[in-house]
């Protein structure tokens, strides 16, 4: 007898545990998030996390009763099949509701089929080839398109006397793209483009390709390489190969002087001249809580970057999109809430569009100046409401 009400309490007490976890995990949001955090690579993931938690630390970890969690998962690099496999674990055995993160191009094209079938939102929050979009009804990207932040850069110039231009990208998605959307936009302007490079992804020397640009003598080179290492590698050759002193200017998307990197790359940036859509040094109230929030979290030794700037704005669009489908992470549902929604980034005002669910904004034209103790991408002119020229 004794024993039957012991089994009894445990028996309840088992049942209103299950229950609680039950109710708990109703109560949470989990966001999957597939990202870069080991290998060259490795500052895209702490980048991104880093602007997730600081739009954690300002709005509370809360939204429409539910609470959010974040599970990571670690792709090591460009690594198309990890990813897609880690996506696939974060989906089925961890529950995820949401994918987040994909700092490489690579990374987001294989996860887009999973988010298709599982029917998640998929947030992509730095990934920036034109046609990563067109790969699932449920992607949403808040960062930037490749030929969104070239296209200015090419109009610029053409603007402003240079005439031979030389490129110079990484080869892949971002890379060719960017190649592209310069070319067509600087000869429509009157521009010739003399010669092209394509470099590649992994363990680049740029010494020779360097070399290469020099002896075509051009008026500039326009640069894409994608953030953090080979920027600092490619600026040392421009450097050593006196490149500058050979009258050839360097002009380039604000991938090559992330805010990450800069200091550490020196002054060779220098008067450097790129296209982007955030800088550290961007003078807003919004950008000025963001990056306080930002070390408060991760520390004062890292600088946020466009990525960092990503990562806060594909929470944001979270938790507005949350807070509109009363806490339902229904994956269309998630997706039809984020379609035209406007925010007030970091990096200024953006918009989702509704018809390419791209990110709108304004693509600033920035020089390295040394102000504030350091290095930063002052912003003085600007390209407003930018879509995505790529589609
Ligand atoms: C990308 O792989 O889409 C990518 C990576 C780094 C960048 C830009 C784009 O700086």
């Amino acid at each position: 007898m004794r024993f039957g009400n012991l089994g009894k309490k445990l028996f309840c007490g088992a049942a209103t545990l299950a229950l609680a976890s039950a109710v708990s995990a109703q109560n949470v949001v989990k966001l999957g998030m597939v990202g870069e955090f080991s290998g060259p690579f490795a500052q895209y993931g702490q980048q991104i996390l880093g602007g997730m938690k600081a739009y954690m630390k300002l709005h509370g970890d809360t939204v429409a009763g539910k609470k959010i969690e974040i599970v990571q998962k670690d792709t090591g690099g460009p690594a198309p099949d990890v990813a897609k496999r880690l996506a696939q674990e974060l989906v089925t055995r961890d529950n995820v509701d949401i994918l987040v993160g994909f700092g490489l191009t690579p990374n987001a094209l294989a996860v887009a089929p999973v988010a298709t079938e599982a029917k998640k939102a998929m947030v992509i929050m730095n990934a920036a080839t034109s046609i990563i979009t067109t790969r699932s009804p449920y992607i949403v990207r808040v960062s930037m398109t490749l030929p969104q932040i070239t296209q200015p850069m090419a109009v610029w110039a053409a603007k402003n006397g240079i005439k031979k231009v030389y490129t110079v990208v990484a080869d892949y998605g971002p890379g060719l793209d960017s190649e592209k959307a310069f070319s067509e936009a600087f000869k429509a302007a009157g521009g010739e483009i003399v010669g092209s490079i394509h470099t590649p992804l992994q363990n680049p020397d740029f010494a020779p390709f360097v070399q290469r640009v020099k002896d075509a003598k051009p008026e500039a080179v326009f640069l894409f390489l994608p953030a953090g290492e080979q920027g600092i590698a490619f600026m040392k050759g421009y450097a050593e190969r006196g490149l500058a002193q050979a009258g050839i200017k360097l002009i380039a998307t604000g991938d090559i002087t992330d805010d990450g990197v800069l200091e550490a790359m020196g002054e060779p940036t220098l008067g450097l001249i790129t296209s982007f859509h955030y800088s550290a040094a961007h003078n807003s109230p919004e950008n000025a809580a963001f990056k306080k929030a930002y070390a408060e979290v991760n520390g004062d030794k890292l600088r946020p970057n466009f990525m960092a700037a990503g990562g806060y704005d594909g929470m944001a669009a979270i938790y507005e999109a949350l807070k509109k489908t009363n806490g339902s992470t229904d994956g269309d549902k998630l997706v039809a809430a984020m379609k035209g929604m406007k925010l007030v980034s970091p990096r200024g005002p953006i918009m989702i569009d509704p018809e390419t669910r791209d990110v709108v904004q304004t693509v600033y034209i920035r020089k390295v100046e040394k102000t504030g103790g350091g290095l930063y991408n002052v912003e003085f002119d600007k390209f407003p409401d930018q879509k995505d020229p790529g589609k």
